[in-house]
């Protein structure tokens, strides 16, 4: 192994089972340690994944106190990535964190300081930016192919699927909020990221919980919610102080077409604008559009695709440290997709535009 080499802990094996995937594919990383509550799930990542039972642990503490580990991701239920991350930026650990950054901007702004304090790398886990489609649309911006991007509408309307796999989704004290906070999210990242993360001024949202206080719409064969206290759809408008907008929506169930579970982004620009939507056939998911010769033209780019985006993402943390890089996706841009969900929930509880 190369001095260079990044050892890496993964805490929380649910959708963290990505994480270690992303690290053992790495060819300059290790990795040291999983850890999960559940010892039938951590023993059956562990058997999936080769990780030796020495390396498997059930207290986070443990592994955040071993000296050898120098990263660690944690893909914990939301109310425990602030505890976590400010343990492990404590222990001198860098951190890869799930999303949402924290279950409120208070506990979002504490990490951040923590990362701060400690010197050590903090990186949100947007993994949909590493789609090829979204990496291609970002190279486009950079280079100013769509000039001002004035205006920008993104979603994630889902036909039915309130998560219950873990009771905390559905609790707002746990969760910090629904289907914004979990969905939303990542939409809300993906149109800021593209229009280079402006700084909000204001937003005016609303927010519903239709179907589950009623046990309606979790997947078959699913847990109904233990307790639901959060929305199930939410819908917001963002000015910015650059001068642009973005309508974004998100939904874990809404009546629409059956099955409905993809998202979607719009740019518009004012050299060109661009549509993207997970939903539509293989190879036609990402469109842009512009004047060419005079005349309106659709450009479909022929793209590589099937790499996993967590794999990336974890990748691109990775790198970072390995390089002494600031991650694309640092604390604060988590913290602003925070900032801008919890004006909705103001905006939606008082009924008017919130300034921020
Ligand atoms: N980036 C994405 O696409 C994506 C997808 C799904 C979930 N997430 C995020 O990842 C995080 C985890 O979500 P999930 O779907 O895996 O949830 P989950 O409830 O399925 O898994 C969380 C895991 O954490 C474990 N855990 C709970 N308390 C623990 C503790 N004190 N110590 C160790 N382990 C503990 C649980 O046993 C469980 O296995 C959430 O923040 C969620 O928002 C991100």
């Amino acid at each position: 192994m190369a001095e260079s080499n990044i050892r890496a802990a993964v805490i929380g094996v649910g959708v963290g089972w990505n994480h270690i995937e992303g690290y053992q594919t790495h060819p300059h990383c290790e990795l040291a340690a999983i850890c999960d509550i559940n010892t039938t799930l951590l023993n059956e990542r562990g058997d999936k994944f080769g990780v030796p039972p020495q390396h498997r642990f059930t207290d986070y503490r443990e592994v955040l106190r071993a000296r050898e580990i120098d990263a660690v991701s944690i893909a914990l239920p939301n109310w425990l990535h602030e505890p976590v991350a400010l343990e492990a930026f404590a222990n001198g650990k860098h951190v890869l964190i799930e999303k949402p950054l924290a279950a409120s901007v208070e506990g979002g702004q504490r990490i951040i300081e923590a990362a701060r304090a400690a010197s050590k790398t903090l990186m949100v886990c947007y993994n949909h930016r590493y789609r090829p489609e979204i990496v291609w649309l970002k190279s486009l911006a950079r280079a100013g192919e769509f000039g001002h991007i004035y205006a920008a509408k993104a979603g994630w309307l889902r036909e039915g699927w309130i998560p219950t796999h873990g009771a905390w989704f559905t609790q707002r004290e746990r969760s910090g909020g629904g289907a914004l906070i979990d969905l939303g999210v990542h939409v809300l990242d993906l149109a800021l990221w593209l229009m280079d993360y402006p700084t909000p001024i204001s937003v005016s949202g609303a927010a519903f919980a239709e179907f589950g206080p009623r046990g309606q719409k979790t997947r078959p064969r699913s847990l109904k919610p233990e307790r639901f206290d959060v929305e199930d759809s939410g819908f917001g408008f963002v000015r910015f102080a650059n001068g642009s907008a973005l309508q974004f929506e998100s939904a874990w169930a809404t009546h629409r077409e059956p099955n409905q579970d993809a998202y979607y982004v719009r740019l518009f620009g004012s050299e060109a604008g661009a549509n993207f939507f997970t939903g539509a056939p293989p190879g036609e998911t990402v469109t842009v559009f512009k004047y060419i010769n005079d005349q309106p033209a659709s450009i479909i780019p022929r793209l590589q695709t099937g790499v996993s985006s967590h794999r990336l993402a974890v990748h691109h943390f990775v790198d970072c440290l390995l390089e002494g890089k600031t991650p694309e996706s640092p604390g604060e841009h988590g913290l602003i997709g925070l900032q801008i969900i919890d004006a909705i929930y103001r905006s939606a509880q008082h009924c008017c535009e919130v300034k921020l």
